[in-house]
């Protein structure tokens, strides 16, 4: 559990570098999402809930951000959720403290820095997280990272929660494509982006990187 959390957050929070490549036809379509607006000193924030048959995909506020770094169970019960005894590992700390302070010095661009929560609606428990990694870019593309607790693996969660995250980006405006990567050896993963729509685009002895398109 604490060497996924790690991997989990690793991967989710890294900085990865942005490919640009040739477009594909995904067959992604734009899904509505429940957009939740509110303000903070002079900026409004979007933050965004999103439905899938089996989970809610929450995009955590830097209060949610605080909670989940320094008392687990407060952001379980702030979302109305099920104790689950979890917490986050030590040395996630900082990483998550540094999305925070992004979040903070960005506020408009929030939803593209914070966490997202996948919470399992029939058991209502934090199973999965995800995040981008950063605003849309230049190329208006913007990156996905994502993990998901063992005891929940190989159930479809994370196609189901990477295809609409994958869907909701894609209808963000200034955002065309989302790219992600990863272990050439990581099959459950190179697994889920196919399932998704996402196409190899390059590879290295190590990593592989993918693109999706909404077009
Ligand atoms: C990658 C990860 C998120 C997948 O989560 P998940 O909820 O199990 O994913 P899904 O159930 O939606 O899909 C997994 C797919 O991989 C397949 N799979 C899993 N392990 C496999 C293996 N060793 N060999 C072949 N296929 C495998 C499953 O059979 C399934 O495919 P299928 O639906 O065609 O049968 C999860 O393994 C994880 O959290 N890993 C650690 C963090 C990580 O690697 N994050 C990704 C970084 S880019």
């Amino acid at each position: 559990m604490v060497r996924n959390l790690v991997d989990r957050l690793f991967r989710i929070l890294h900085d990865g570098k942005r490919r640009k490549g040739p477009p594909s036809n995904s067959g992604i379509s734009r899904t509505p999402a429940i957009v939740i607006d509110f303000r903070s000193g002079s900026h409004e924030i979007k933050m965004v809930r999103l439905e899938t048959p089996r989970l809610t995909l929450i995009a955590l506020t830097v209060q949610q951000m605080r909670w989940q770094r320094d008392d687990f169970a407060r952001l379980e019960r702030a979302l109305g959720l099920t104790a689950s005894g979890q917490r986050l590992e030590d040395e996630l700390q900082p990483v998550v403290s540094r999305a925070i302070s992004q979040m903070r010095r960005r506020p408009h661009h929030a939803r593209w820095h914070c966490q997202w929560a996948a919470v399992l609606k029939e058991e209502r428990r934090i199973v999965g997280s995800l995040a981008f990694k950063g605003p849309p870019n230049r190329e208006k593309t913007v990156e996905i990272g994502y993990g998901f607790d063992p005891a929940y693996h190989n159930r479809g969660l994370a196609t189901e929660a990477v295809g609409e995250m994958v869907r909701w980006a894609l209808s963000e405006e200034g955002v065309e494509t989302v790219i992600a990567e990863t272990a050439n050896m990581n099959v459950a993963s190179m697994r889920v982006l196919q399932k998704v729509g996402f196409v190899i685009t390059s590879a290295t002895q190590r990593y592989l990187y993918w693109k999706v398109t909404g077009r």
